[in-house]
């Protein structure tokens, strides 16, 4: 087990302030609302209002973030968003937030793209300029963000979603980031938007075995790791490597997804359905909470589920999160709970942005499909 002085200070989690029961959509598309409910495990999606974009959502988590920390903007030296919300082919998305924040000067600005993984590459590298020594003393602002919409009548408009995560990057007070991390890549076209296209194109069977490929290989990687670092006299077995996680989080387009990957995880390391099952039902499905009520929120996704599964853990606590992204490239990191996760400080503003949201109904939700597509 690798262990690391680096890791997240601060975090501040945002949801847009309107959203849509998955049972309402089934109602518009004549669609038997238990496919989504309980065939793809989606409850209700997150949507964007009029004057509410990947901005406002990038830079409120931002927001938050800065006001739980202890340091000032002037000990910020690196600002990068991960997102495939890009609002141009050139100016990156960092700057629009940037400005908003009032940070620039001695700051290093970029944009992340990878498709869903972008903003934990984003987060990967803040943690590996800090290792560096480059960041000479100073801290990262990570923010990974997104509004993820389909084409009406896609197949994957159930799974739609929108929020952002902020994460500053220096000591570890919230969470240590290990410094061994699991990747695995393939180039595919599961899921791609050529540039110009409002809405991605799909090849929905292929992205799930993608993703099970992916899952599985970085899961693989993880336990031979731990396996040939153990100093015991035993080698552990991959389930008791697993056992030392107390959750394990996941990039969540669907829950089913995840359920689906975790299969393929335990087939791959020999488990049995039932260890399987139990590693499933205890580690995975509790950090899905809010994913259910949010939908695919892309890069935010799988840091939506750790900034939920840390809150409350106790100091030393250990979490799993797989990272996927389209196109296609898969990353497993670990963590360490900080000192400040059982506050939890993060989550009030999260839960208050969930309860106080706009439910639509169908039509409303047709109207602003509507007014989003005349632009
Ligand atoms: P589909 O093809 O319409 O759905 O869309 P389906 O026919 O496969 O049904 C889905 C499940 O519902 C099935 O369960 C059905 O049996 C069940 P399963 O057999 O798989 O366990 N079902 C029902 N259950 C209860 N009552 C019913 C009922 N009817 C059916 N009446 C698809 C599914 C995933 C293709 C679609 O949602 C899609 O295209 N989504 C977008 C792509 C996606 O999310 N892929 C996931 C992996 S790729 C990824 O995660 C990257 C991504 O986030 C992008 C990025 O990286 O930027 C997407």
């Amino acid at each position: 087990m690798s262990t690391s002085t680096v890791g997240i200070s601060a975090l501040g989690v945002h949801f847009p302030s309107a959203a849509l029961p998955l049972a309402e959509l089934g109602a518009l598309r004549g669609v038997d609302p238990n496919k989504y409910l309980s065939g793809l495990g989606c409850h209700e999606m997150a949507l964007c209002p009029a004057g509410t974009d990947v901005v406002t959502l990038a830079v409120e988590a931002a927001r938050r973030a800065l006001a739980s920390w202890s340091g000032s903007m002037g000990d910020i030296g690196l600002i990068v968003v991960g997102t495939e919300t890009a609002k141009d082919m050139s100016r990156p998305l960092s700057a629009w937030v940037a400005e908003e924040l009032g940070l620039s000067g001695a700051v290093r600005s970029y944009e992340v793209k990878h498709a869903c993984y972008g903003g934990t590459l984003a987060l990967r590298q803040a943690v590996e300029w800090q290792l560096s020594g480059a960041a000479r003393g100073k801290s990262a602002l990570v923010i990974a963000a997104d509004v993820a919409l389909y084409a009406p009548e896609d197949s994957g408009e159930p799974t739609q979603g929108a929020g952002a995560v902020a994460m500053i990057v220096g000591t570890p007070d919230v969470a240590a980031v290990d410094v061994a991390s699991f990747p695995f890549s393939q180039p595919a076209f599961d899921f791609w938007r050529p540039v110009g296209q409002a809405f991605p194109s799909v090849e929905g069977q292929l992205s799930l075995d993608c993703y099970k490929l992916a899952a599985a290989s970085c899961f693989a990687d993880y336990v031979a790791y731990e396996q040939a670092e153990s100093t015991a006299k035993q080698t552990p077995s991959p389930a008791e490597v697993l056992n030392e996680l107390e959750r394990v989080c996941f990039h969540v387009p669907f829950p089913k997804m995840v359920k689906k990957a975790v299969a393929e995880v335990g087939e791959r390391l020999g488990l049995d359905e039932a260890t399987t099952a139990g590693f499933y039902e205890s580690k995975v499905v509790p950090t899905m909470r809010i994913n259910q009520r949010v939908g695919n929120c892309y890069t935010a996704s799988l840091w939506i589920s750790v900034a939920s599964a840390l809150a409350g853990m106790k100091p030393g606590t250990r979490v799993g999160a797989f990272s996927y992204g389209s196109g296609f490239g898969g990353e497993l990191l670990t963590l360490s709970a900080g000192p400040k996760a059982a506050e939890g400080a993060w989550m009030t503003a999260a839960e208050r942005d969930l309860n106080e949201r706009e439910m639509l109904d169908a039509a409303a939700y047709a109207a602003l499909r509507a007014a989003h597509l005349k632009g």
